[in-house]
């Protein structure tokens, strides 16, 4: 039997619980494809997630343990499962592997082919693994969700974070005009990615100080989501991915709450835009995969600017 080092969760928990340990590699199943993966990428509050632990996204599913966490994947392709004709052992791949399936956090890991998209060439491993989650998600809830249009006035809650700083930089790529709110030491490096303006959250109330929004995308939740009402012009869009806002506000708003999906289309345009150099994935640190569990348990407290990676191989 082949194996691999993988880093798991035997049951539910924190970070506290994943091991590193030697586990069978593996195999594609029909329709599926192996990676090798060369770069993984972490989230704030996966570990949290009804869907990392069980068979169903919405708290009902049965356990799955172990699991391997980890859903942004940059690799190469080790193996073909049965029937898959889209991929050659060999070629560079990133994708966002689907929530209901073991993750990146390993040597090796079973991906269905058709969520994989060719690595941007010059991305580098750390960057391309950065982007899958955290770009689907602004790219998705911006113009899936949120029906933007170039002209459009943007606020991004969470700018610096680890999706804030993907929606700043799509948003304005995008041709809107974006405000974020992030602390006032991320001011610079907010703006840098695009952002007009930055209101520090910590020192004053964006609704004091912004209005007229046509969408706001909401990466903080609780009282920021609440407050965020009163700034969307009559008929606005608050999009949050943190937790259900109500359908409908004052003045014709609306609310949409979303789970980001895997999505080969969506990484094709992100490419595109990495391509043109008006994206650019922002790497706030790379650990080897034995240190996953403290990467994960810093991620609840610790802080950064864009994406944690764990570096595999
Ligand atoms: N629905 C989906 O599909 C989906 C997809 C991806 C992520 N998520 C969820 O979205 C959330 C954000 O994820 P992430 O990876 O971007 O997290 P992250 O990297 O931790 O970023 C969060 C950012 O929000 C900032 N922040 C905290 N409180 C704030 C406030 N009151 N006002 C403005 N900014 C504030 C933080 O800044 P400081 O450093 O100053 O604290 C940080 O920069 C998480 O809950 C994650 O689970 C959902």
């Amino acid at each position: 039997m082949d194996t691999m080092h993988a880093v798991r969760g035997h049951r539910r928990g924190g970070a506290e619980i994943l091991v590193h340990e030697v586990v069978p590699r593996p195999e594609p199943a029909a329709g599926e494809v192996l990676v090798r993966v060369r770069s993984a990428s972490i989230t704030t509050g996966e570990l949290g997630w009804d869907a990392t632990w069980t068979d169903r996204m919405d708290g009902t599913g049965r356990p799955r343990v172990p699991i391997v966490p980890s859903k942004e994947v940059a690799g190469v392709v080790a193996r073909l499962g049965p029937g898959v004709t889209d991929w050659t052992v060999g070629d560079a791949v990133y994708g966002l592997i689907p929530f209901l399936r073991d993750g990146a956090a390993a040597e090796y890991t079973a991906v269905p082919a058709d969520v994989l998209a060719a690595e941007p060439p010059s991305l580098g491993q750390d960057a391309a693994a950065a982007l899958p989650l955290a770009g689907l998600t602004a790219w998705q809830g911006l113009v899936r969700h949120g029906g933007l249009r170039s002209g459009d006035r943007v606020l991004v809650h969470g700018g610096a974070g680890g999706v804030g700083s993907f929606a700043v930089q799509v948003a304005a790529a995008l041709g809107a005009s974006v405000t974020a709110t992030a602390a006032a030491r991320d001011a610079d490096f907010v703006r840098e990615l695009g952002a007009e303006r930055v209101v520090d959250y910590t020192a004053e109330r964006f609704e004091d100080v912004v209005s007229g929004m046509d969408l706001v995308f909401d990466a903080v939740g609780g009282d920021t989501q609440q407050r965020s009402w009163q700034v969307l012009r009559p008929g606005g869009v608050l999009v949050s991915i943190v937790a259900p806002p109500a359908e409908t506000g004052p003045d014709g708003t609306r609310g949409v709450f979303f789970v980001v999906e895997p999505d080969r289309a969506g990484l094709d345009e992100l490419a595109r835009l990495v391509g043109e150099g008006r994206l650019v994935p922002r790497v706030d640190r790379v650990v080897p995969l034995a240190e996953a569990a403290a990467a994960y348990a810093a991620l609840e407290h610790e802080h950064r600017r864009g994406k944690v990676v764990l570096r595999v191989s």
